[in-house]
């Protein structure tokens, strides 16, 4: 896959220095990438959500790497701007060696720019050995959908004191062991903050309050397709639009502009 010129990691540290919000969505397809690309989105995660939003499935746990690097190739055909970031499925990194392999083919067959990765302290040896192998790595803290089974459900991380102080630790360890972004799902506004002052890399929030250095949402949420009760977070950007490219340019700027996330969607 031939590296393309668009948004690099340097870029997105430039906008996070300067204040910029940083604009993310999910993607799976070439046909959305084309969409978002001319509707102005920083970043794409082509996350392991495809497995609720594009199979079907319940929870994200049935995903393959071999499902990642169909849909991160997909996108990478198209894609000639938004940094992207390709999501490690569930038991693909349970050692150094296993997660090194898996990200090489998402990097090499999927076109990734940098792999993500759910934990934190636990997954620094991982992230150690990705990083030194000159794979960039993003990690993801508080909600991690690949644990919905141990939480028993999807639920706010980080309310309770002991809960927020090993989240914030996790976030440390990650970039203690290079990760160069970090996702932070579903934690309390306040905390979302905490950490994003605590850590140098940029943050992204997904139902962690205005206070991260830039947005995401899966795109299926933000346009209001999704199954299932819409989460506290989630902005439904089609409503009062005409097109999907409206949508997608309604949510880039009001994540620049700090319009996005308001306290009605933050815990
Ligand atoms: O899989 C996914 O869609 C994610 C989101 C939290 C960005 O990881």
């Amino acid at each position: 896959m031939t590296a393309q010129h668009g948004i690099d990691l340097e870029r997105l540290r430039g906008m996070q220095a300067r204040g910029e919000k940083i604009a993310c969505l999910t993607v799976y397809d070439a046909g959305f990438t084309r969409v978002l690309e001319a509707a102005g989105v920083d970043m794409f995660i082509i996350g392991d959500s495809l497995g609720m939003v594009v199979q079907g499935h319940d929870t994200t746990l049935p995903v393959s790497v071999d499902d990642m690097v169909y849909h991160a190739a997909n996108v990478a055909r198209v894609g000639h701007h938004a940094y992207r970031v390709v999501d490690l499925p569930a038991g693909s990194y349970d050692t150094p060696q296993q997660a090194l392999a898996n990200a090489r083919r998402l990097m090499d067959e999927g076109g990734a720019h940098m792999v993500k990765l759910e934990g934190g302290t636990a997954r620094a040896e991982v992230v150690r050995n990705l990083t030194g192998n000159g794979i960039p790595v993003c990690g993801h803290v508080g909600l991690l959908p690949q644990s919905v089974q141990a939480y028993g459900g999807y639920r706010v991380q980080g309310r309770e004191l002991a809960e927020a102080t090993a989240i914030l630790a996790d976030a440390r360890a990650l970039q203690a062991a290079g990760a160069g972004l970090l996702v932070i799902e579903c934690v309390p506004a306040a905390l979302g903050e905490e950490i994003t002052t605590a850590v140098s890399i940029p943050t992204i929030g997904i139902g962690a309050g205005p206070g991260c250095d830039g947005q995401v949402l899966v795109l299926y949420d933000m346009l209001g397709i999704s199954r299932g009760k819409r989460p506290r977070f989630v902005r439904d950007f089609l409503a009062g639009q005409d097109t999907v490219e409206a949508a997608i340019r309604a949510y880039v700027a009001a994540v620049k502009s700090g319009d996005y996330p308001q306290a009605e969607h933050s815990y």
